[in-house]
């Protein structure tokens, strides 16, 4: 079957406060895009078009106006409400009509991703039939995280949520591959002492039944945080300078539809049109007059 996507963006964004207060973080600027562009961007470069937006109530709306159907993009968009932010492991159990027994791949809507080979990367773990694949990136402050716990042959043999003392610097991405199993072994598993469905309880179903590959992201990856005011303005700094210097675009799901040929010029001369007024508008044109 093939894969589908879901991008969850939903929860408090309460490290951002007073800003989301009134807003979803996920919508919030990333330099010239929306924050979610760029997990989308990761969807659409693993070659995935049926996608999940998981959102609160309140904030549905705006993302329907923000994305839409996702036909500009020669994708489709469909929208889910989570009620309350109870865990990311509940993704599943929201999604399950709409995975309908396909593998997934669910990125948070707040995770940004670059680097040279991602494509390849995201390609080798789309193309497993079975089990699951995550990806390792080492953090400063793993503490913050679910870490990876590795054993003497550098094979992952935990993984421990939020740990006081981390067994390493390695922490799972919001980025999870898994197989149509996923939504059964959601609902098999209970909540956490803070109440959520643990994508890490999850995750340690399929380790402990050999399926789970973990798979390190090095450091010619950048895995971006933006859930505070300070890694909010670094992740934007961050694009900033490499469009700049690059002349190029990053999280633009307009490119990678043409790219990819889901669509044609006239559709990206259509969106370009949209944003005539800055360098996203110029980019785009150039891209379907090249
Ligand atoms: P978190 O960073 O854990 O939480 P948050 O975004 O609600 O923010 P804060 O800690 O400041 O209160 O969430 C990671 C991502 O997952 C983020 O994109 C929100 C999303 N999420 C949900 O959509 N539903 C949930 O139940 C949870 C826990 C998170």
């Amino acid at each position: 079957m093939t894969r589908k996507g879901i991008i969850l963006a939903g929860g408090s964004g309460t490290r951002l406060y007073p800003i989301t207060l009134g807003l979803s973080k996920q919508l919030l600027p990333l330099y010239d895009k929306p924050m979610i562009y760029y997990p989308l961007s990761v969807l659409m470069l693993a070659n995935i078009r049926e996608i999940a937006v998981i959102t609160t109530p309140e904030d549905q709306d705006q993302f329907i106006r923000t994305l839409g159907d996702g036909s500009q993009w020669g994708i489709s968009l469909t929208y889910i409400v989570q009620p309350r932010p109870e865990g990311l492991a509940q993704a599943y159990l929201l999604a399950e009509d709409f995975l309908d027994g396909a593998p997934s791949a669910m990125v948070l809507g707040d995770n940004v991703f670059f680097g040279h080979g991602l494509p390849e990367l995201l390609a080798e773990a789309g193309a497993e039939a079975s089990g699951g694949t995550v990806f390792g990136y080492h953090v400063a402050d793993p503490e913050r995280y679910g870490v990876i716990d590795f054993d003497a042959n550098e094979r992952a043999r935990a993984i421990v949520e939020k740990p006081a003392v981390p067994p390493s610097n390695y922490a799972v991405t919001g980025l999870y591959f898994l197989d149509g199993e996923a939504p059964d072994r959601a609902r098999g598993i209970q909540p956490s002492a803070r109440g959520e469905l643990e994508i890490t309880t999850l995750l340690e179903g399929y380790l402990a039944d050999g399926a789970l590959r973990v798979k390190r992201m090095g450091r010619g990856y950048a895995w971006l945080d933006t859930g505070t005011h300070g890694s909010l303005l670094d992740a934007a700094n961050f694009v900033r300078t490499l469009q700049v210097r690059q002349g190029l675009q990053t999280g633009s799901p307009d490119e990678i539809a043409f790219s990819h040929g889901w669509i044609d010029k006239s559709a990206l001369r259509d969106r370009a049109k949209l944003f005539t007024k800055n360098d996203y508008g110029a980019y785009l044109l150039s891209l379907a007059e090249g």
